[in-house]
């Protein structure tokens, strides 16, 4: 059989490259996935293949059409298809970001990603979409100082993945969220940290917050086990009752 093929977007760092590093200890080919930092992503390719797994890095601006067309072509042209799809990539909260990129990045990208990977997957290919509590559940819970454009858009996003998911289905493809609560120890919370310190104070007030690796395994497994359910809630109980 062969080797089955991943795109992790945004994996050059963080929760991403930590869902790279255990989706190719399962013995998939991950393409690592990067916006500007080829040489970060290329460390997750080397560690990756250090481990014995399969890796390349696949550079692409999940905002920019044509970049994304390129990088769905060359994977098309090396592995015929793409078994999995993992929507992690995700900003708005970057310094000097124009007002417009959230939506630009956390729906529009998305679903346009989606829409433009479909012909490379077969039925039993999934996708994941990645998300945040406090975007997940918007706009009934509140979010951090700062943090509203992304929790919009990135509850946009999965809006109109959703909307997709019948169709979706039809071509035998699964769509699954993954949302977790604050992530510890990830670039996002030391942001959050420094625009509304409250806001993260309150969090670890609920429960220790979950590590890079135990929410990277829920997506992992969302990507590989056909019986995963519709959304998997990591860390923040609090926000089911
Ligand atoms: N951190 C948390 O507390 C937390 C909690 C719940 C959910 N999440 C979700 O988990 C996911 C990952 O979060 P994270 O904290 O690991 O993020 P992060 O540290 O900010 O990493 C973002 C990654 O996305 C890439 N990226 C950004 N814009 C891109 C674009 N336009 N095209 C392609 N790649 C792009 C970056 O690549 P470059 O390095 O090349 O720029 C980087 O690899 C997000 O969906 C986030 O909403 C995070």
């Amino acid at each position: 059989m062969a080797t089955p093929v991943a795109l992790v977007t945004g994996a050059s760092r963080g929760i991403g490259a930590e869902v790279a590093r255990l989706l190719a200890a399962a013995g998939v080919h991950v393409l690592v996935n990067y916006r500007e930092k080829a040489k970060r992503a290329n460390a997750v390719v080397d560690g990756i293949r250090a481990a014995g797994g399969q890796a390349s890095a696949a550079g692409a601006d999940v905002c920019d059409g044509a970049q994304v067309e390129a990088l769905l072509a060359a994977i098309g042209e090396r592995f015929d298809a793409l078994d999995v799809l993992v929507l992690n990539a995700s900003g708005g909260l970057e310094r000097g970001a124009d007002p417009s990129y959230a939506m630009r990045l956390n729906r529009d990208a998305q679903l346009r990603l989606v829409t433009l990977a479909l012909p490379l997957m077969a039925p039993g290919a999934r996708i994941v979409f990645v998300t945040s509590h406090q975007a997940h559940f918007y706009p009934d819970k509140p979010v951090p100082d700062g943090y509203e454009p992304i929790a919009q858009s990135k509850r946009a996003g999965e809006d109109a993945l959703l909307a997709a998911k019948p169709a979706l289905a039809k071509r035998g493809i699964e769509l699954k969220v993954v949302s977790g609560d604050m992530i510890d120890g990830t670039i996002i919370v030391r942001l959050l940290q420094r625009k509304d310190p409250a806001s993260v104070e309150a969090r670890r007030d609920q429960a220790p917050l979950p590590s890079v690796e135990e929410f990277a395994t829920e997506i992992a497994r969302a990507a590989l086990q056909s019986n995963a359910p519709g959304t998997t809630y990591v860390g923040g109980a609090d926000y089911l009752n």
